[in-house]
């Protein structure tokens, strides 16, 4: 599969819930192979619905879910996660079992892989989330929050799938804990050629990782495109009360001087600066 076919596709996608509540409307995305994504909004206003139904926990109550070509409407659940996992906003809510290892392995057990295969799977999940051996044992109520969020991403790369959506990666971390997850979701994109989706409420990580942000409100995506490019619409960010960072508004305020209004870190206004400075 090439970078340019689309690995999802959502086809004018409505839900509701039982009650009746319209969580999503007329949702249309493509998302490739190897994107990194931040899906931002207001609470409530559709992003953990929208994940569960890129990975066929919820079935569109209308419209479709297309994942490698195949169909969440009639595709076996573990197919679909298989190919899209979904780490829980709350870890806590995820994590039932008495120790790591038969969390990590849950998955992989209940895909019927071979105990080697399983042993395979969970040890090199827990590679890749840097969960050592002297955790194996232990159960995931007793480490810290950090590990635990590390528990929950490892329990869904045991399927290997190819999009990992987290939700929420960096809500109740400290500002270590966050930049070491967030570092270890960019290793997982540029080294293990995973896509990866954040949901988050922290425009700082979207601006330093995310390369497309995908914006909604009401359960309608309003902006769609390159971090810069969505994050220079103050009117539509204003409307759905979110603001860029700090660095970006400065840069905005400046533009008439010829800073780019799509600037996203210090670095990037410094090196506009510099050059400035020579003209
Ligand atoms: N189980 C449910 N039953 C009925 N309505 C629900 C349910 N879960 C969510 N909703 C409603 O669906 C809409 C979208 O909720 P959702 O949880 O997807 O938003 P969100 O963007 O993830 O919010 P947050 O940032 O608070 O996590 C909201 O109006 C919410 O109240
Ligand atoms: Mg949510």
């Amino acid at each position: 599969m090439t970078n340019s076919t689309p690995y999802i596709q959502v086809n004018n996608l409505d839900f509701a819930y039982p009650d009746g509540t319209k969580a999503l409307e007329n949702i249309n995305l493509t998302i490739q192979i190897g994107e990194f994504i931040a899906l931002i909004g207001q609470n409530g206003s559709g992003k953990t619905t929208l994940s569960k139904c890129l990975n066929g926990l919820y079935k569109p109550t209308s419209g479709e879910v297309l994942v490698e070509s195949l169909n969440s409407k009639n595709t076996p659940i573990v197919q679909m996660v298989r190919r899209v996992g979904y780490v829980f906003q709350n870890p806590d809510h995820q994590l039932f079992n008495n120790n790591c290892w038969d969390e990590i392995a849950y998955g992989p057990r209940n895909i019927q892989l071979s105990e080697v295969e399983v042993k395979e799977r969970v040890e090199e999940a827990a590679h890749v989330v840097g969960l050592s051996e002297m955790f194996y044992e232990e159960h995931p109520f007793f480490l810290s929050k950090g590990l635990r969020q590390r528990v929950a991403i490892a329990s869904i790369l045991a399927l290997r799938p190819q999009v990992i959506i987290v939700d929420e990666p960096t809500t109740g971390q400290d500002s270590r804990q966050s930049i070491e997850i967030m570092e270890f979701l960019k290793d997982l994109n540029e080294t293990h050629g995973h896509t990866v989706i954040i949901i988050t409420h922290d425009m700082y990580i979207v601006a330093q990782y995310a390369r497309r942000v995908i914006l909604m409100s009401e359960g309608r995506i309003q902006a769609d495109g390159t971090t810069a490019e969505v994050f220079s619409k103050p009117d539509i960010l204003q409307k759905t009360f979110l603001e860029p960072p700090q660095i970006t508004q400065l840069a905005q305020s400046v533009q008439g001087l010829g800073f780019s209004p799509g600037t996203l870190t210090v670095q990037e206004m410094m090196s506009q600066f510099e050059a400035l400075k020579k003209k």
